[in-house]
């Protein structure tokens, strides 16, 4: 099959979260089992710090695009990324992609994604590119399906193309003002936008993703089932309802070529479930590097996360000062985001200076070092569409302390010391109460080794490999 992506983010060129793994990594197992695939990204300004190799495609040079009253020019880039077999277009528009951050508040936001989405098309054009499958990711490719239908139509290029829109992330839905409207180049088209979203004066478009895509799907299996209800729906439940079986939950994999404690590029110990001394040293090495006072009995707690309300982190508020306070513990964290929670870390850092770091930022690194080192990883979160760094936990014998949620639930078992069957701790409520009772539970299993080694060898005997949940993709292209 010929397969185009159309996606914001890529591992290794510019990320914010778990949408740049998923779009890098499945599209390299759908090449790897031999299909043709294109991905089609911005060129962000942050890429020129990279020394990544790419060349301008002849065929899209400075071409000129036009969105409603804003007239654009861009160019179509071709670039190798070690390690991968297939095509990665970047489309260069330093007017719209050259920003401090990969997404911003500015008022262009919405044009800058259907340029790329436009851009991608365009591209499959000038190079006579005939997709069997159209793959747009999270809003800011949504529009793709319903432009297909409308502004492409006429192009045979295109007749045998089926669309499929994947939501990473029900909480951004890429909302603008109706004023707007021109912009999208619908032209008779136009009647085709949500009616009820224009008369209250705004434009919706991942909804339009939800509505015009042959399918839908989305991250998890359970994810799928919440969203269509209203707790969980972020007002596009209806919507998502009323495409019934067209709506899909596949769990996303693991690139263990890159999460493997047999092999990780970034953590000089290794080890696996035969022998897990490498961990130790771990452990000991990140304890050690992040000046927390050495120990092998207490156990220590790992975090890496964009830091939003949908993680769930600030019910650690309540929760982790006291449980600092009374019990030997550490806990090393990375991530940025929201002021309150930055600040709370940071505060909590300065209290228990020989129990807590917290590296506000971005750092691979690290969280590769806190996956290998970490007993125990936290992730609270109120809803979770997939969710990747449980997955990694549990291959690297960190046993993941989750919200039974998403993405969260159909990964991690909770662990019955009654059958020894298990994977981690999985609670109920996302409240505090729920939070402290699993943060406990994990302390409990902690000091019985003979559960807690149990447990470790159930989370690294687990597999979510792409290659299977690839395939279950392919099953969709080919199917529907
Ligand atoms: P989300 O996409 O909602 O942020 P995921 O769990 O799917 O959540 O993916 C998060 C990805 O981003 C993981 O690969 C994780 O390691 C990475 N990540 C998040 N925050 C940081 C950080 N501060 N430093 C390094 N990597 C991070
Ligand atoms: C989103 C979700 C996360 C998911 C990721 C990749 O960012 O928040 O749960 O794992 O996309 O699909």
């Amino acid at each position: 099959m010929r397969i185009v992506n159309i996606a914001s983010e890529f591992a290794a060129l510019s990320k914010t979260g778990g949408l740049a793994d998923v779009v890098s990594a499945l599209s390299r197992a759908l090449a790897a089992r031999g299909h043709d695939v294109r991905v089609f990204l911005p060129a962000y300004g942050s890429l020129d710090a990279l020394p990544l190799d790419r060349w301008e495609v002849e065929v899209a040079q400075n071409v000129e695009l036009v969105l409603g009253p804003h007239h654009y020019r861009y160019t179509l880039q071709q670039a190798v990324v070690p390690g991968n077999t297939f095509q990665v277009y970047l489309i260069d528009c330093p007017e719209l992609f050259h920003r401090p951050t990969l997404y911003g508040e500015d008022a262009d936001e919405h044009r800058r994604f259907l340029l790329l989405t436009r851009a991608a098309l365009d591209s499959c054009q000038r190079l006579g590119f005939a997709p069997d499958i159209v793959h747009c990711h999270d809003w800011h490719a949504a529009f793709a399906p319903l432009l297909l239908k409308t502004t492409y139509a006429w192009d045979r290029l295109f007749a045998a193309t089926r669309t499929v829109f994947t939501i990473h992330n029900l909480g951004y839905q890429g909302i603008f003002s109706a004023d707007h409207a021109d912009d999208l180049g619908l032209g008779a088209g136009v009647s085709q936008l949500q009616q009820s979203d224009l008369y209250a004066g705004r434009i919706n478009a991942l909804l339009h993703g939800v509505v015009h895509a042959d399918v839908v799907t989305t991250v998890s299996p359970t994810y799928a089932r919440e969203i269509c209800t209203p707790e969980h729906g972020f007002g596009v439940d209806p919507f998502l309802r009323a495409r019934g079986t067209d709506l899909v939950g596949i769990l996303n994999g693991v690139d263990y070529a890159e999460w493997d404690p047999r092999h990780d590029a970034y953590v000089t110990e290794r080890f696996n479930s035969e022998d897990l001394s490498g961990k130790a040293r771990a452990k000991a090495a990140l304890l050690h590097r992040m000046a927390l006072a050495p120990t092998v009995r207490a156990p220590l707690l790992g975090i890496v996360s964009r830091l939003t309300w949908q993680k769930g982190l600030d019910l650690l508020y309540e929760v982790l000062p006291a449980l600092l306070a009374k019990r030997d513990l550490r806990l090393v964290g990375t991530g940025n985001g929201d002021p309150a929670l930055e600040h709370f870390f940071v505060h909590l850092q300065r209290r228990f200076p020989q129990q807590v770091v917290f590296h506000r930022g971005y750092n691979e690194e690290l969280a590769h070092w806190i996956e290998a080192a970490a007993d125990g990883f936290i992730m609270p979160s109120r809803y979770e569409p997939c969710g990747l760094n449980q997955m990694y936990s549990l291959r690297y014998g960190t046993l993941p302390i989750v919200r039974r949620t998403g993405g969260l639930a159909d990964s991690v078992q909770h662990y019955a010391a009654a059958t020894g069957e298990g994977t981690g701790v999985v609670f109920e409520h996302a409240d505090a109460q729920g939070l402290r009772w699993a943060l406990e539970h994990f302390l409990w299993l902690y000091s019985e080794p003979a559960h807690f080694q149990r447990a470790q060898q159930n989370a690294m005997a687990q597999n979510f490999s792409w290659d299977h949940q690839a395939s279950l993709y392919e099953a969709l292209f080919t199917q529907r």
